[in-house]
């Protein structure tokens, strides 16, 4: 069953979403930008060897890898990856990502990251994959299950870190220090350094958190954000002041301040 636009939107915002059915894709969001050509090249991408020159084309017809919709399209019909509107990086490299990762709205993925989805079988006679993957042609179906990983909005992973099968959810906003191992979840908004990534510290107090949170501002399109671009261009000090925050800072009691 195919879902509706908003559906889809909620999927690509929600980091604890599930990861988004092929042939959802009809529904991108408006924030992407489309050629009359991506269609073709979506389909051209079936055939494997020209996979990598569709997404090049698509990157080059639409705009880069920020905005092209027919690169995202290609990504989670061919390859069960579903990136995010603006979200960059080599989520967009076949392979590099398992299927089923679901990547969020903003998120910068530097180079050399690389993540994987699930171990292989360390509890029989051979760990090789002749043994439990089924596109080796021995066994009939997979046999080893695979996790799901879903990267927050707005997370920035430095490079060449590792996500291990360990770790099912980089929160929103979250950073990850260069060639980190991240083998737990990270929180939203922590900073997570070192092998095995440790947390050092949140970006924003508690209370700041729970407003960015609230606000849910990775949802708007990026005029949106440009408008006050004042704001998002200085360090985050008083969530009540900032513009894209100031409803759902309202709606948060300060610190002492009681519900009445
Ligand atoms: C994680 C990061 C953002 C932290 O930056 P920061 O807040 O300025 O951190 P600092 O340099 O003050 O370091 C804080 C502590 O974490 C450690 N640390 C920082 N980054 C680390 C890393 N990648 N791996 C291991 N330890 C790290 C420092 O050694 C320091 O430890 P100490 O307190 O024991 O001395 C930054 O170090 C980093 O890794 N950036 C990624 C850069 C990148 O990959 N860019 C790609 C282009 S998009």
């Amino acid at each position: 069953m195919s879902r509706t636009v908003a559906q889809f939107d909620e999927g690509m915002t929600r980091p604890d979403a599930q990861a988004t059915e092929p042939g959802a894709s009809a529904a991108f969001a408006s924030d992407l930008r489309s050629h009359v050509l991506g269609p073709m090249l979506v389909r051209a991408s079936r055939v494997r060897s020209f996979v990598d020159r569709c997404i090049a084309l698509s990157f080059r017809l639409e705009g880069g890898q920020y905005w092209s919709r027919s690169a995202r399209e290609i990504m989670q019909t061919r390859f069960g990856v579903h990136i995010g509107a603006y979200s960059y990086g080599p989520c967009f490299v076949p392979g590099a990502f398992p299927r089923g990762v679901v990547i969020g709205r903003y998120v910068s993925i530097a180079n050399g990251v690389c993540a994987f989805a699930r171990n292989h079988p360390m509890d029989r006679l051979s760990t090789h994959p002749f043994f439990f993957n089924s596109l080796m042609g021995m066994v009939p179906k997979d046999e080893v299950e695979t996790g799901s990983l879903v990267i927050g909005d707005d997370a920035w992973l430095g490079a060449n870190a590792i996500l291990t099968p360990g770790c099912s959810r980089i929160g929103i906003g979250a950073v990850v220090g260069a060639g980190s191992i991240v083998t737990r979840d990270v929180p939203d908004f922590a900073v997570v350094v070192g092998n095995p990534a440790k947390l050092i510290r949140y970006r924003f107090d508690e209370a700041t958190r729970k407003v960015v949170l609230a606000s849910r501002w990775w949802e708007r399109p990026v005029a949106a954000c440009r408008e006050e671009l004042g704001s998002m261009t200085i360090p985050l000090r008083d969530p009540m002041s900032h513009p894209l925050l100031g409803r759902a800072a309202g709606a948060i009691p300060r610190q002492g301040e009681g519900t009445r």
